[in-house]
């Protein structure tokens, strides 16, 4: 008999990752003889430790702050996504032990999007992200792998939004972050990747009365769940998504590949993770 598969969550800090509870909730659910842990690496045993995961007992792992772009360079292998995004947040050790590895953030964005908005991308010709960070890498990746042409890139250093559009090329336009909101009348997609309007930092100031009717305002923040931007467009009668569907849908590929099997995104996982999040 095989030993019950366990994974982790690798970050540092690693308290306050929320994937203990949805691959928790999961391993309940379906009665998978199965663990999953949490294990607080810093930086400098990240390599060692990914490298040698299964004599750490470990099928795989999610890998969080400040790990991701470690993870990719310590894969043997990795998907488009994760060579694109330039990050890996999902680890498996393949039939012959060799690492390999996947970015799920993006597919948890657009999962999200389509479950929210399904008809999104019939009014969506551009679209607008905010920020410049891990966040916006994935999301561009979504939005570009969907088809929209035009991505206007928005943020307070320019020079990082520069640097992207550089990297992920023509559907990415840079714009500046004084004069978004001028641009707003043209786009049926506002994703908010920055921190702003988080708990604890400053809100997110920008006057969503110039998107469409037809517009879809996402936000990737989940902590509140309802950000003052979501709480304005809903006002405005837009379709408003929060951030925490993406959590939820990029953990689905990593249950899979170590449990064995595809777990759902439900409402009632849902109200779980809502109950850790406190405040
Ligand atoms: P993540 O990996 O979640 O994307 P990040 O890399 O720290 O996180 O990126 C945070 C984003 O929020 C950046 O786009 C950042 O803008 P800068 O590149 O100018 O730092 C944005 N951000 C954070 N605080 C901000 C603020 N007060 N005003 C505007 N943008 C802010």
């Amino acid at each position: 008999m095989s030993k019950a598969p366990r994974a982790c969550v690798i970050g540092w800090p690693v308290e306050h990752s929320r994937s203990p509870a949805i691959h928790g909730y999961w391993l309940r659910q379906y009665g998978i003889d199965g663990a999953y842990e949490k294990e607080a690496v810093p930086p400098e045993d990240f390599a060692a430790f990914v490298s040698d995961l299964s004599a750490h007992g470990y099928v795989g792992a999610n890998v969080t702050l400040p790990h991701k772009e470690a993870a990719l360079r310590a894969a043997a292998s990795a998907d488009a996504a994760a060579e694109a995004i330039g990050a890996a947040n999902t680890l498996w050790l393949d039939a012959n032990g060799a690492l390999q590895a996947s970015n799920t953030d993006a597919y948890g964005f657009m999962t999200n999007l389509y479950a929210g908005a399904p008809r999104w991308r019939e009014t969506c010709d551009v679209a607008m992200v905010l920020g410049a960070g891990g966040a916006a890498r994935a999301v561009l990746y979504g939005l570009i792998e969907a088809g929209v042409s035009r991505i206007l890139l928005t943020n307070r250093t320019v020079a990082k939004a520069e640097t992207l559009a550089r990297e992920f090329g023509a559907p990415v336009e840079v714009l500046p972050w004084e004069s978004k909101e001028s641009a707003l009348s043209a786009c049926g997609l506002l994703v908010n990747t920055t921190s702003l309007g988080m708990t604890g930092q400053p809100p997110l100031d920008i006057m969503v009365e110039a998107l469409p009717q037809s517009a879809v305002v996402t936000d990737i923040v989940y902590v509140p769940l309802e950000t003052a931007l979501l709480a304005a467009a809903r006002r405005r009668g837009l379709a408003a998504i929060d951030g925490l569907g993406m959590l939820l849908h990029q953990a689905v590929p990593g249950f899979e590949r170590w449990f064995g099997l595809r777990p759902e995104v439900t409402p009632d996982l849902r109200a779980h993770v809502v109950a850790t999040l406190g405040g």
